[in-house]
């Protein structure tokens, strides 16, 4: 039998714990790295947490929990990633944070390995240009929470190859997850029309149109959602919301994607939602 894929999942916020759970489920060996040994140490709580939660109710099976309780690394190095097939970078949507990561991990890694990016919103091309192998990078974007959403946006660089497109969707498929194939433009597809309607909200809220619990309400009973929009930008994280918005703004160029200010104000303010205890509600 031959080993298991090995894959070095970058940043164990969020959405890095999510993946590295899943990739874990499914028999890859993971590397989960994160700058912050703090923020590893929640991720492994939180990760072991929700496996317990899937396995209770017969959405995994014994081997699938088994598997994320031992076959998980928690790494502050990146060297430890040095013999991965895959990478997936979770880190913060900034492009110059992972544009200097891509650079690293450029000569770290063997050459051999796909480098996937889980960015909300900046361009796959662009990202890639960090680094000598553009043909083997490709946008894989999980959503949020990763273990329970059945999407991944699967977004192809102007460079990226075909196979490395076709691994990446066997790889979705392996994970027993859905694929959506967006063009490399700003938001892909997800982004681009979810995003602007959260904006929206913002901007409902900054006016007065309503309270904060109506605009929600009004969104969540009226239009079937399971969360309101400003719910679901706490559970997002407002800084992410804020810095999708600016590539979308910057990057198509059109003043209707302005953020709101604000969605900015409450950034600054340090009130990035669900992760800090507080956005625009309290937790
Ligand atoms: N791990 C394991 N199980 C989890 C979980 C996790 N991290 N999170 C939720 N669950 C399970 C719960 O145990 C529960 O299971 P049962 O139905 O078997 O009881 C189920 O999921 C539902 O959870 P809850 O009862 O706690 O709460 P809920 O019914 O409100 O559902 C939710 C929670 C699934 C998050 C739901 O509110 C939802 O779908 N919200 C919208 C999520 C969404 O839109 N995500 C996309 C965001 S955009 C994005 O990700 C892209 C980007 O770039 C920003
Ligand atoms: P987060 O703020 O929860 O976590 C980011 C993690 O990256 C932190 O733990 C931080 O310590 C770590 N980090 C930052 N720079 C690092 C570096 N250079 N090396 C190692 N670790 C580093 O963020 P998140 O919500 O998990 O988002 C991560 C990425 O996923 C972003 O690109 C975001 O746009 C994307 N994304 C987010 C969501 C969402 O709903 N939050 C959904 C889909 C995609």
């Amino acid at each position: 039998m031959s080993s298991p894929q090995q894959v070095g999942v970058i940043g164990a916020g969020q959405m890095g714990t999510g993946i590295a759970q899943v990739f874990a489920q499914s028999g890859f060996s993971v590397f989960l790295v994160d700058a912050k040994p703090v923020q590893l140490a929640q991720a492994e709580a939180g990760i072991r947490a929700s496996a317990r939660r899937l396995h209770e109710k017969a959405k995994i099976d014994a081997a699938a929990y088994e598997r994320v309780q031992t076959q998980i690394r928690y790494e502050t190095q990146l060297s430890s990633l040095q013999a991965c097939d895959w990478i997936i970078e979770a880190i913060v949507e900034q492009e110059a944070a992972k544009g200097q990561l891509f650079r690293d991990l450029d000569s770290i890694v063997q050459p051999e390995a796909i480098f996937a990016t889980n960015t909300s919103s900046i361009p796959i091309t662009r990202l890639a240009s960090y680094t000598q192998r553009r043909d083997r990078f490709i946008g894989m974007h999980f959503m949020n929470p990763v273990p329970i959403m059945k999407l991944v946006e699967v977004i192809a660089g102007l460079e990226t190859s075909d196979s490395t497109l076709q691994r990446t969707l066997a790889t979705v498929a392996l994970l027993q997850k859905e694929a959506a194939c967006s063009k490399d433009y700003p938001g892909f597809i997800v982004n681009r029309i979810l995003m602007p309607m959260i904006n929206e909200a913002f901007c409902a809220l900054q006016e007065g149109l309503g309270t904060a619990q109506d605009i929600d309400k009004g969104m969540k009973l009226g239009t079937n959602q399971p969360m309101g929009p400003l719910e679901l930008a706490d559970f997002i994280g407002l800084d992410t919301c804020l810095s999708i918005m600016n590539v979308l703004f910057h990057g198509m160029g059109d003043p209707r994607y302005r953020p709101s200010p604000l969605l900015r104000q409450y950034v600054d303010a340090g009130r990035l939602g669900r992760k800090t205890k507080r956005g625009v509600y309290e937790y």
